[in-house]
């Protein structure tokens, strides 16, 4: 179960390394950080093969290995394009991030809605009224303002993973930024490297935006009950009636959100407005109570209101999904955000998102401040006729969207980490081979699956596959609900060999020698040397390597919370799941368009086989493992 947010385990706020600022420490733990690796040209092709066994066909496998072969000929193609990526490597930070977030981000055309920008579920908070709403988003604007403190002042205390210090550029692009809609390729500004940072956030209350300044002109921030009675101001001045949801523009394909952009930005007013959105720190979405429900039920539907909003009759344009960071906070106590990809992975606005829950918990520190504040600005836009059309199709399909996409959040109650670790497996392992098993006994065969792994020990890193459907994941579940002669030794010790095979997937990739940012990096070398595409990256098996029917992530937390996102392909599934010390939330998202895919059963399916891994070890005698 969820609990509410009083009973979850005591977490504590993230603690500054100093009091004071400590201006240059960013950039010398950056520098200190090693570069991202180029594999080696033999390696990934190796690899390569070795992922495409148990998801293409033998003849297709075939086809692939000679064609390897030819790339890798010696003098051949791929060694030109490997000596191209190495200098690449030498001369930059990093030799790909700015290569993923182009072609990951910025050049994907389709809504940021659901198909890229990932929503957040936080426990329900304890109130049910505007009153009680207005009080938990004036914390929480204090909490983020807290824990910005620390990244102006450089004192976020280093992460690490595998006892290895991480890159924490993602920190510094996650404020004050937002993604800009362009004709074909869309850009991000950062208004916090600018020499005059923004000192404001934006409210949006019944689709009308505001600007609320958060800063006293000394630099101290608001108090909560200063920023209290400013939300106070801002939800008198927005009444219900008549606002157009503007913000649902932000919802639509991202060429035809360019065009109606660049005709938006002709009027003067609406150009200041929309600046002041993309320029502020973040933005509040204060939507209203939803329909009550409890349960998951409660919250698959919270986390459709975090993935999109809910369409045009919803809160989908009570947003503006262009900006990095939304925090979203209902009248009923449902409360979460979403966050626009392409400056950050979950982790670090988890961590934000776990420092500002815990801070709202806390008693407010006694600050006294007579200013009488200004009322807070409402921003103004001038709707063309041609506009107009365009909001009123930005509602058709958003409403399309929201009808397709099927989206449940199951707690998985029974166990969580302590089961697998006290079978000394992985835990993340261990769920990913459920998810494995669970598709395969939906489906009979297995697919390609990503699972997103953190290239944060480099600088600049971002993420790389791990592709949890490898030879020994399909004999483990293939003999799963095999005859019967097969026994409980037998099947646990093909678990285990699965789960060592995820792990180690995992080693590599986290250290920056996985297959597939190398195999992007190499086409994407051909392409700046104006080569032909080689025929390794238009051969059937790579589409069917990259057709990721399972595509899936680990977002852990201190919050008893879950992320949540869409498939990347119209027959997949999308699954995030966080587990926690004795339970697991999942996140299982599908397309109702598909006929062959179901959200729910999926959850179901998952429960199962997480369930039935249990079982049998528990009825395998350690020893004999
Ligand atoms: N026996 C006992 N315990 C074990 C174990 C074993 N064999 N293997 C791992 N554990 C423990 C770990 O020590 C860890 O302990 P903790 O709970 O005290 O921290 C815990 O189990 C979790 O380890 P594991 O389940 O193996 O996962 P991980 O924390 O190493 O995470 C990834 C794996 C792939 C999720 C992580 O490396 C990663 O890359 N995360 C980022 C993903 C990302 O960016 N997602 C967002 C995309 S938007």
């Amino acid at each position: 179960m969820v609990k509410p947010c009083s009973l979850v385990k005591p977490c504590h706020l993230v603690k500054p390394v100093s009091a004071g600022r400590l201006a240059g420490r960013y950039l010398s733990h950056q520098r200190g950080l090693p570069g991202l690796p180029v594999p080696p040209l033999q390696q990934t092709c190796q690899r390569y093969i070795t992922a495409l066994e148990p998801i293409v066909e033998a003849d297709e496998l075939k086809r692939t290995r000679s064609l390897l072969e030819e790339f890798q000929r010696a003098g051949g193609l791929g060694e030109r394009l490997q000596r191209g990526l190495e200098k690449r490597a030498q001369g930059s930070e990093n030799w790909l991030s700015d290569w993923w977030v182009q072609v990951a981000y910025l050049e994907y055309r389709m809504p940021v809605v659901v198909h890229s920008s990932p929503g957040l579920v936080l426990p329900r908070m304890d109130f049910t009224d505007q009153q009680g709403q207005i009080k938990f988003a004036a914390k929480l604007i204090a909490g983020v303002l807290d824990f910005k403190t620390m990244i102006d002042n450089e004192t976020l205390p280093v992460e690490f993973l595998g006892g290895k210090p991480l890159c924490m550029n993602q920190y510094y692009e996650v404020l004050s930024s937002c993604r800009i809609p362009g004709l074909k390729r869309d850009s991000v500004v950062n208004h916090a490297k600018s020499p005059a940072p923004p000192k404001h956030i934006t409210v949006v209350h019944n689709f009308q935006f505001f600007v609320l300044d958060v800063y006293h002109s000394d630099g101290s921030p608001l108090t909560a009950d200063q920023l209290r009675v400013q939300l106070e101001k801002i939800c008198r001045a927005s009444a219900p009636a008549g606002a157009r949801p503007l913000g649902i523009l932000t919802t639509q394909h991202r060429d035809s959100w360019g065009k109606t952009y660049q005709l938006l930005m002709q009027d003067e007013t609406n150009r200041a407005s929309v600046s002041a959105i993309q320029r502020s720190i973040f933005t509040l979405c204060l939507d209203p109570a939803r329909p009550q429900t409890s349960g998951d039920s409660y919250r698959s539907a919270a986390a459709v209101q975090m993935l999109h909003g809910g369409g045009s009759g919803g809160n989908s344009g009570n947003r503006w999904f262009d900006k990095t960071l939304q925090f979203i906070v209902g009248e009923d106590g449902t409360c979460g955000a979403n966050y626009e990809h392409a400056p950050a992975e979950g982790p670090p606005i988890v961590a934000l998102i776990d420092h500002v829950v815990e801070y709202t918990r806390k008693p407010e520190p006694e600050r006294r401040h007579s200013a009488s504040l200004p009322t807070p600005q409402k921003l103004h836009f001038n709707i063309t006729a041609e506009v107009q059309r365009d909001i009123e199709e930005a509602e058709r399909s958003m409403d399309t969207l929201a009808q397709d996409l099927d989206m449940r959040v199951m707690v998985f109650g029974h166990f969580g980490k302590n089961v697998p670790k006290s079978h000394k497996m992985s835990p993340d392992a261990f769920v990913q081979m459920a998810l494995q098993l669970a598709y395969y006994r939906m489906y009979q065969h297995c697919c390609a699956t990503y699972e997103s792994a953190s290239l944060r020990m480099f600088r600049r890193g971002r993420t790389d596959t791990i592709r949890s459907a490898s030879s020994a994941s399909a004999a483990f579940v293939k003999a799963f609900d095999g005859p019967r002669t097969q026994v409980c030794v037998q099947k646990a010790d093909l678990l285990k060999k699965a789960v060592a095979a995820h792990r180690s997937y995992t080693n590599m990739a986290i250290s920056g020698q996985a297959i597939d940012r190398h195999l992007l990096g190499l086409k994407l070398q051909a392409l700046e040397e104006k080569l032909s595409v080689p025929e390794v990256f238009t051969d059937a098996a790579y589409a069917k390597a990259l057709h990721y029917r399972l595509s899936t992530s680990q977002v852990p937390s201190k919050t008893d919370c879950v992320m949540c996102f869409g498939p990347v392909v119209p027959n997949g599934y999308g699954v995030c799941y966080n587990p926690m010390d004795d339970h697991i939330n999942f996140a299982v998202s599908s397309f109702n368009s598909c006929q062959d895919t179901d959200s729910a059963r999926m959850a179901r399916a998952v429960e199962a086989a997480l369930l039935d891994m249990k079982t049998l070890l528990d009825q395998t005698p350690q020893a004999k493992l």
